[in-house]
């Protein structure tokens, strides 16, 4: 066992893990937050999408280790200090970008991060930036819908779906 220490969500924490010990593991099982999901184990599916040091990141594919010291964001800090939904998160619920949430968490980390590097994506670009993160539920349009209104964009013309 070794100690591994880093801020997450703006707080530091430290625990014992193995060398092998994933970072989404050491999310969801050290510091039950278990927004972060794991659908796959090939690095495929995104839902462990996560910042490191302001970086979109697959938590899956990469061991705790390897993010001593860092920052690290989740889905559980992305609310505002109040509390009330953050824009993005807003935007998934007022388009019904999510139905079984379960690769929510990782497409909001995903749009953070895209909207941080490009802050009116085009349709095309949204759907380019999210390859990395997979839905089995809504076919994307209202994902993508999502994130450009939550970018300001008028989304009035996009036909629901
Ligand atoms: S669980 Fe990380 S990419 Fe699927
Ligand atoms: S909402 Fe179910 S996998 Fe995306």
């Amino acid at each position: 066992m070794t100690q591994v220490s880093m801020t997450v969500n703006g707080k530091s924490v430290s625990g014992d893990v193995e060398g092998r010990t994933l970072l989404s593991s050491f999310l969801r099982d050290h510091l039950s937050l278990t927004g972060t999901h794991v659908g796959c184990d090939t690095a495929q599916c995104g839902a462990c999408v996560v910042h490191v040091n302001g970086e979109a990141v697959k938590s899956c594919n990469m061991l705790a280790l390897e993010a001593d010291g860092a920052d690290v964001g989740t889905i559980e800090g992305q609310a505002n200090q109040d509390g009330s939904l953050n824009v993005i998160q807003q935007a998934f619920q007022d388009h019904h970008g999510l139905q079984c949430g379960f690769c929510t968490p990782g497409m909001v980390m995903s749009a953070a991060a895209l909207l941080k590097e490009n802050p009116r994506p085009t349709e095309s670009e949204i759907r380019k930036y999210l390859e990395g993160n997979l839905c089995r539920c809504t076919g994307y349009h209202n994902i993508v819908k999502a994130i450009m209104a939550a970018s300001g964009q008028d989304v009035g013309h996009i036909a629901a779906e």
